[in-house]
């Protein structure tokens, strides 16, 4: 990645009023998006994917599978956790309406979760003018059971597509691609894609998931293909992981990252030393860990 992982991070601090593009270019900033969006130029980036907290409103008890009585692993982040409606809509609605300034007149932005707060994150959007142009249900093929037997399991998530307003033209969007993705001859949005898992899943010092949400590469592979150009710049504010700008930068675009928690800045500098090579036309995507 021609890139050393200190170079690759740029630590937020108060003193710093505002950023100029070329300091944060292909950087990672570690720091709160709601401090650090205020702060980026406005109509700077092509392509935004926003992966925010799901807000999946847990019971505090551990989940236990009911056959074997093990726990679950499922996602009781801090960072998930809101203490209402009121304050998730806030801090998705903040994230958005600073988001919308830093795109591009016609930049786009992709925007995923499951159903727990997909609904509103819809409204939200309609409500600051965004138009939607598409949603994508990713069917994943190896979903983690509903474990008490009580709801259907849940082998979805959906994305949003979205536009500035109704008003822009020229967004980008290769079908071509889209239609070699989608289900079915004309492509419908349906992408079947397995959740993150082997060498690609990230793992701690004790061999635990490193992400409780770390989203494929395939997934953002196809973002990334279908609606933006070689060069441009992809933007996303909660990072994770930072699979965005890891994929990003393997398909020649730029990218720029926000992320808060400093063992996810730490598993970025580490993504960022292995190779990476995303085979087109194969479809594969090889990784050497070196
Ligand atoms: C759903 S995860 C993103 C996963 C990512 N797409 C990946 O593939 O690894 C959401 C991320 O947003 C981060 N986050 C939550 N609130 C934030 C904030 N205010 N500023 C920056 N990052 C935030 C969390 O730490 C978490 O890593």
């Amino acid at each position: 990645m021609n890139q050393s992982p200190k170079e690759l991070i740029v630590k937020d601090k108060n003193s710093v009023d505002k950023y100029q593009l070329n300091e944060i270019l292909n950087k990672t900033i570690f720091g709160d998006a709601l401090k650090v969006l205020k702060k980026i130029p406005s109509d700077s980036v092509d392509l935004v994917f926003l992966d925010p907290p799901y807000y999946l409103q847990l019971p505090q008890k551990q989940l236990k599978r009911w056959n074997v009585k093990t726990s679950v692993e499922g996602v009781d982040d801090n960072w998930d956790k809101f203490e209402s409606f009121e304050e998730y809509d806030y801090f998705i609605q903040s994230v958005l309406s600073e988001t919308k300034r830093i795109m591009k007149e016609k930049a786009a932005l992709w925007m995923i979760s499951t159903y727990h707060s997909i609904f509103r994150i819809g409204t939200i959007l309609q409500d600051l003018d965004y138009w939607l142009l598409s949603n994508v249900i990713w069917v994943k093929n190896n979903p983690m059971p509903n474990w008490l037997g009580v709801r259907f399991t849940n082998a979805t998530e959906t994305l949003i597509w979205a536009i500035k307003d109704k008003n822009v033209k020229g967004y980008t969007f290769d079908k071509n691609a889209a239609k070699k993705y989608g289900i079915g001859k004309v492509g419908a949005n349906v992408w079947a894609i397995p959740l993150c898992t082997g060498k690609e899943r990230m793992k701690d010092d004790e061999g635990k998931k490193l992400h409780s949400t770390q989203k494929p590469i395939e997934l953002l592979k196809r973002v990334i293909l279908t609606t933006s150009n070689e060069g441009d710049i992809i933007f996303d504010p909660m990072a994770g992981l930072g699979t965005t700008g890891y994929v990003a930068k393997t398909l020649k675009r730029n990218f720029i990252m926000i992320e808060k928690e400093e063992k996810y800045i730490k598993g970025i500098q580490q993504r960022f030393r292995d190779e990476l090579i995303i085979d087109l036309e194969n479809e594969k995507i090889k990784k050497d860990i070196s």
